[in-house]
């Protein structure tokens, strides 16, 4: 399958040292503590999902980049294994474990959601054994229009050397991958893994049947969050315009007014500042 090519990797080059503690990071990490955390700091990054959740378009800056860089890269370890299936779905009936859901969104730079977005997961079974044999607990999935994902699976089981996980490669359309593991809240390895990152810790609670987790991705993915009109072809005032406006080009034979007369375009130009149409009377006529 021709996801994932070769070669195009986000760097590691992450490190928590020096960098300024954002909003979100210290929200994270004091629900890995168990810390109360105050409420104003809960309704924040919750507004970004809630934006999107009814569907209308997130603010221009909204909260879910409120400083953060984007999600952290982490090691894609020994276990990885391409083409994995297409599902959302990792359990069988009969699969041992608690279920899990896993829920989020997947944002740009601007914290617009990315539609499309490549996420392929794969994890421990309950025993905490990767399955290289075949696919149990791997699969990958696309985010809809709206940019969410769901994951249905279990809670991965604990192996030696690290705390529990769960893997990710994100990838936006044309973009590079991000290779990533997601954390759970109040696993006492998470203060003895090296790799363990509060920055990628889920929210988790428990659900119907079973724990209920939440985790957005934001990445590197540059988003202006405004529509784009190309700087080489300024709009072109249509005949019957009632405005002149300057940075505007018009041809020639273009009605517009101005001051509340009208006038005719006598050459094709772009229209500036002190070429008004009273004032130039070698590009504007008045009828
Ligand atoms: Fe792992």
């Amino acid at each position: 399958m021709d996801e994932f090519p070769d070669g195009d990797h986000e760097t590691t080059t992450e490190g928590s040292g020096g960098r300024e503690i954002s909003r979100k990071t210290a929200l994270k990490a004091a629900l890995a503590a168990g810390v109360t955390v105050p409420l104003a700091m809960i309704a924040v990054p919750a507004l970004a999902r809630t934006n999107v959740t009814t569907g209308a378009a997130p603010e221009l800056t909204p909260p879910c980049d409120d400083g953060d860089d984007p999600t952290p890269p982490q090691m894609e370890g020994p276990y990885f294994k391409p083409s994995s299936p297409e599902r959302t779905n990792l359990v069988t009936p009969g699969t041992p474990g608690t279920r899990l859901t896993v829920t989020g969104y997947v944002f740009g730079r601007a914290c617009l959601p990315v539609s499309r977005a490549l996420l392929d997961f794969w994890q421990a079974d309950n025993n905490g054994a990767y399955d290289m044999a075949g696919y149990t607990f791997r699969g990958h999935q696309y985010t809809n229009a709206q940019g969410a994902f769901t994951l249905t699976t279990i809670v991965p089981g604990l192996y030696p050397g690290r705390t529990r996980h769960i893997h990710v490669k994100v990838q936006a359309p044309g973009r590079p991958i991000l290779t990533t593991q997601l954390y759970f809240p109040g696993e006492p390895r998470n203060n003895t893994d090296s790799l363990f990152d509060p920055r990628l810790l889920m929210t988790v609670r428990d659900g119907q049947g079973g724990k209920e987790a939440a985790f957005d991705f934001v990445l590197n993915v540059p988003q202006t969050g405004t529509p784009t009109t190309s700087p080489t072809t300024p709009p072109t005032t249509p005949p019957g315009s009632d405005s002149w406006v300057a940075g505007t080009s018009y041809a020639a034979g273009t009605r517009v007014t101005y001051g509340g007369r009208a006038f005719v375009c006598l050459q094709g130009h772009l229209a500036q500042s002190g070429w008004e149409p009273p004032s130039a009377p070698a590009l504007w006529r008045a009828e």
